[in-house]
């Protein structure tokens, strides 16, 4: 017999109905009346099913007695309504077989509340805990949502790669890619040669997969990458990693304007998505992690987005009296606390375009009065950025004069240079940063806690 996930258990409509399930024992509780209760769970759900198991099943006392939790179990029965509150069916077992103890004495989850930094010492065990179950089950429905969006949108799903030569966002974070020769290595007792890159070349991870990616725009109008990201900055913040997932759509004949719709667009049906699919984790999070939190992105898919440019961004922030710990003036780049202030006071998402051109990458589309570029960054409360983007400056002559004010080798980005020279387009595109997105849908002020193994400075053990 087929089993069938605790998800559907729990919404099942045909009662009774014989039914087998495979999953981890939550809690056990054993009844005066010759009874014991399980609550089991298998991570379909953040709910538990609760399983009676009668006292005359044969491993009753040998076994059922002796589940404690974490221990994995296959259970046949019949699924019947619940008369207890809060559930509509429980299971009446008929058979429960052990398929891996537990041992209760060193397993960490114990019923015990634990804080969230404790958790991270067990990246293996914590998706069994409610909340990171629900964290990850609502960053699967973004995943999804995007892909969804983007293809029916248009946009072709387009791999780029992770190891590249180019540095797109110009700031020379970056993790080098080295060449680990063992049979050579063999008998020596230095750990890595060093001068052995990547067959000759100097290599290392992608830290966007924009530049490649517009060049696919510009043969194919419309695509998005969205794949594993690396940072090198040795930034030790909440909202920072040194591996994060990211989405870049990028396509060809779009402005600034369009892309700002597509973003607007594209986040408003991303959590939408989250508020109908995952309706269960999304009530848990709203009264156990931030409270609100559903009317909140409600508002987000309802409401406009408000806008600001750079510059009316900064005589908001200079003349608001607040004081700020790094003051502000024109040509700053945004801090935390600034992206604070913004977003508190419209309450909600703000698309903050037309940056200074001098603190932007070489890329960007250089705006008529030449000091600002297209540039668009959308900020939310509490997690600030989660998208940046631009139009992307599409004359040939303008590209060439920025990338010499950076330092950058024209013969280096020859391709990229060449997408100019052959049938040139206006375009633009964004990333977003997904485990930003998580945190936002979710409330979770780490972003170690949105993504299953966090790598972060002094963290890449497992
Ligand atoms: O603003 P960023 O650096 O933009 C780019 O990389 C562009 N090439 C994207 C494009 O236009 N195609 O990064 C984009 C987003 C940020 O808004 C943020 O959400 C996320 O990526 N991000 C990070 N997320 C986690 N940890 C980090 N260290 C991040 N750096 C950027
Ligand atoms: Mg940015």
């Amino acid at each position: 017999m087929d089993w069938i996930t605790i998800d559907a258990c729990r919404r099942h409509q045909q009662l009774p109905a014989a039914t087998e399930i495979r999953g981890w024992v939550r809690t056990r509780r054993d009844s005066k009346g010759g009874f014991s209760f399980l609550e089991i769970n298998d991570g379909t759900c953040l709910g538990n099913l609760q399983v009676v198991v009668p006292a005359e099943l044969e491993n009753y006392a040998s076994e059922v007695q002796k589940l404690t939790a974490g221990c994995s179990v296959i259970i046949h029965g019949q699924l019947c309504e619940s008369p207890a509150k809060g559930q509509a069916t429980e299971l009446h077992a008929e058979s429960v077989r052990v398929i891996g103890w537990c041992d209760g004495e060193t397993y960490p989850l114990q019923k015990k509340r634990h804080s969230f930094e404790k958790l991270r010492e067990w990246s293996h065990l914590r998706a069994r805990t409610n909340t990171l179950g629900a964290v990850m089950r609502v960053r699967n429905r973004l995943s999804q949502s995007i892909h969804r969006f983007f293809d029916e949108s248009g946009f072709y799903y387009l791999h780029t790669p992770i190891v590249t030569g180019s540095d797109c966002e110009g700031a020379g974070e970056m993790f080098r890619v080295t060449t680990l020769n063992l049979e050579k290595l063999a008998g020596s007792n230095r750990p890595f040669d060093a001068s052995q890159d990547f067959f000759g070349k100097p290599t290392h991870l992608t830290v966007s997969g924009q530049l490649e990616g517009e060049t696919y725009a510009s043969a194919m109008s419309k695509i998005y990458t969205f794949g594993p990201t690396f940072r090198a900055e040795n930034s030790n913040t909440s909202r920072h990693l040194a591996e994060f997932w990211m989405v870049e759509p990028e396509a060809a004949f779009f402005d600034l304007r369009d892309n700002m719709q597509l973003a607007e667009r594209f986040l408003k049906r991303i959590f939408a998505d989250c508020l109908e699919h995952c309706a269960e984790d999304m009530a848990f999070i709203d009264e156990r992690i931030e409270k609100g939190k559903l009317a909140q992105l409600q508002g987000v898919v309802d409401k406009p987005f408000e806008h600001m440019t750079y510059t009316e961004a900064v005589t908001r922030l200079t003349s608001c009296g607040e004081s700020f710990e790094y003051p502000v003036k024109w040509g700053i780049d945004l801090q935390a606390e600034h992206e604070k202030y913004l977003t508190q006071f419209v309450g909600g998402p703000l698309i903050l375009t037309d940056y200074p051109a001098g603190i932007k990458p070489f890329y960007m589309r250089v705006s008529d009065d030449e000091s600002t570029v297209a540039a668009m960054d959308v900020l939310v409360p509490g997690v600030g950025e989660i998208i940046g983007g631009s139009q992307r400056e599409e004359r040939l002559d303008v590209l060439q004069r920025r990338m010499g004010e950076a330092g950058l080798d024209e013969q280096e980005y020859w391709w990229y240079v060449d997408l100019r020279r052959y049938g040139t387009v206006p375009h633009a595109g964004f990333g977003l940063g997904l485990e930003r997105a998580v945190q936002y849908a979710t409330g979770m002020t780490n972003i170690r806690d949105v993504i299953p193994f966090p790598r972060t400075p002094g963290n890449a053990d497992f």
